[in-house]
């Protein structure tokens, strides 16, 4: 599993990544993000063509090395200071209060201890900072959540650690969010079972 999760999987989520199907969700959820940002779980730099004129800094935390030389060339392209600063969310290497706004697109699913990472979110976030966040996670109904269940094992060893089954609005509160904003769909495209989403804000109190 070790090349297939360093070397090949970084580019299959590069490539399901950016897709055109995902730009709306993409622009919607970076809308409003100013100021010092944090996002983790950056990956090949998807979001970053949606990040607004206002965002003045972001500091990206991401594990994989190809990840981040598959977002060389959108690093490239963009005027904002984009600076790798950190491997794991779980452990952030700055100090309390230093961001405006956090990012996080699809990651909370796969970052092992997601309360760790979302309490890390919390310390490093200003007061009132808000978490933009864009997540697929535990459906809302009943019959679909029966399938995530059964193919979670299968999902988390072939997706590197990815849980179909993550409660993410509930992890946000258990976490001390207050939640501004919140959409609770299905993807179009894919199947419930991998698709279904939480986009919204929630604010550091
Ligand atoms: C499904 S990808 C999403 C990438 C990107 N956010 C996007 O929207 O395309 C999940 C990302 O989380 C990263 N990741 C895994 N464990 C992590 C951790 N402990 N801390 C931060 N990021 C992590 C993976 O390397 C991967 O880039």
């Amino acid at each position: 599993m070790g090349v297939y999760n360093d070397r090949v999987l970084p580019r299959i989520l590069n490539h399901s990544g950016d897709s055109k199907r995902l730009d709306t969700l993409r622009r919607r959820v970076c809308e409003g993000l100013a100021g010092d940002i944090i996002e983790i779980g950056f990956g090949a730099g998807l979001n970053v063509p949606f990040y607004p004129a206002a965002v003045a800094s972001v500091a990206a935390v991401e594990p994989s090395d190809v990840s981040w030389q598959l977002a060389d060339l959108r690093l490239r392209g963009t005027n904002v200071a984009i600076q790798r600063s950190g491997l794991d969310g779980q452990v952030l290497p700055f100090a309390d209060d230093s961001f405006d706004a956090a990012l996080s697109t699809w990651t909370l699913c796969t970052i092992p201890d997601d309360a760790a990472a979302l309490r890390e979110l919390r310390r490093v976030l200003k007061s009132g900072g808000t978490l933009h966040f864009l997540e697929h996670g535990l459906a809302p109904d009943e019959r679909v959540r029966r399938w995530q269940r059964r193919l979670d094992p299968v999902q988390t060893r072939i997706a590197g650690g990815c849980h179909f089954t993550r409660p993410i609005v509930d992890l946000l509160r258990a976490a001390g969010f207050t939640l501004k904003e919140l959409d609770v769909f299905y993807e179009e495209g894919i199947s419930k079972i991998a698709g279904a989403d939480s986009l919204g804000r929630a604010v550091s109190p």
